[in-house]
This record gives C-alpha cells, sequence and structure tokens, in this order.
C-alpha cells in the first residue's frame, strides 16, 4: 500500500469512529428512552425490543470493526481480508432492512395515533438515525472497501501480501 493510500485509509477510519460510531452509540440510549415512553403510552408493546434488537447487531457489528478490521486494514490489509468485508457488508444489508422494518412499523402506527407527540419525536429520531447509518454504510461500502478489494489476478494490487522476493525470479 502507497503512504498516500494508507494515510487516506486512516483519516477514512477516523471520520468513521467519530462520525459514526460514536454518533450511534449516542443515539442508540436516547431512542431507546423515546421508544419506552411511546410503549408506555399504550400505543405499542414491541417497539423497544425491535430496537434494541438492531442496536445490538450494530454495536456487535460496530466492535468487529474496531476490533478486527480497521486495525488490518492499517497494517496494509492481508488475504482473508476480502472474506471478511464480505461479511460486514451483508450485516450492512441487514441493518438497513431493520430499520427499514422497523420504520415502516411505526408508520403503521400513525394511522391511529398521528397526534401522538412521543411517536412524532421518535419517528423524526429514527430517521436521523437512518440517514446517519445510510451515510456510514456508503463510506465504508463505497470509499473504504474498495481500497481493499480482491485483485483480478494474483499478485496485483498491494493490498495482498506478496510473495517473498525469492519466490519471484526466474
Ligand atoms: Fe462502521
Ligand atoms: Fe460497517
Amino acid at each position: 500500500m502507497s503512504p498516500e493510500t494508507a494515510r487516506q485509509v486512516s483519516a477514512l477510519i477516523d471520520r468513521i469512529q467519530t462520525q459514526f460510531h460514536e454518533g450511534h452509540r449516542r443515539a442508540l440510549p436516547e431512542l431507546l428512552a423515546m421508544a419506552a415512553t411511546v410503549e408506555a403510552r399504550g400505543i405499542d408493546d414491541g417497539l423497544v425490543d425491535e430496537l434494541r434488537a438492531i442496536g445490538n447487531a450494530l454495536e456487535q457489528h460496530m466492535f468487529k470493526e474496531e476490533m478486527r478490521l480497521f486495525p488490518m486494514m492499517e497494517q496494509g490489509g492481508n488475504t482473508l481480508i476480502g472474506l471478511l468485508i464480505e461479511d460486514l457488508h451483508r450485516e450492512h444489508v441487514a441493518h438497513e432492512h431493520a430499520m427499514d422494518a422497523l420504520r415502516a412499523h411505526l408508520c403503521t402506527l400513525t394511522e391511529a395515533h398521528g397526534t401522538d407527540l412521543a411517536l412524532h419525536q421518535l419517528i423524526r429520531g429514527l430517521d436521523d438515525l437512518a440517514c446517519q447509518l445510510a451515510l456510514h454504510i456508503r463510506a465504508e461500502d463505497e470509499e473504504l472497501f474498495p481500497l481493499f478489494a480482491t485483485p483480478s489476478s494474483p499478485g496485483s494490487p498491494s493490498t495482498f501480501n506478496p510473495p517473498s522476493p525469492a519466490t519471484s525470479t526466474t
């Protein structure tokens, strides 16, 4: 990996952690409290569990990135990074589906409780989280992950550990 790419990777990882990982961790407890308020008003009884499941999946995903993916990337990548990236990308799709399902669920609640202020606050809060999550996923899927794309031919990009110099002589 060139020094320029290494700087780019490092700056992207910093931005992702500060803006998105820390941002989601701040937002989720507030949103859970809002969901509990909505439930306490007798509007629905599965919102807290549904949101908690999303928050737990997101936390496990971010932890995996912070403990495994980001350190691997900061060391220049290795032959296993492609599998990890595929796995994390599948989780991104699952997070977005779960968020869509929760927001669709809330939308159905507005039919009977359209004037409830707590419900509207929760909907707005979840809209913000969904927007931040979409930006987060885009930064990883479209900016960070492509820097470690699987090479089309053996030994092409610098993200894979090259064989020792002795094996490449003729
Ligand atoms: Fe992330
Ligand atoms: Fe991610």
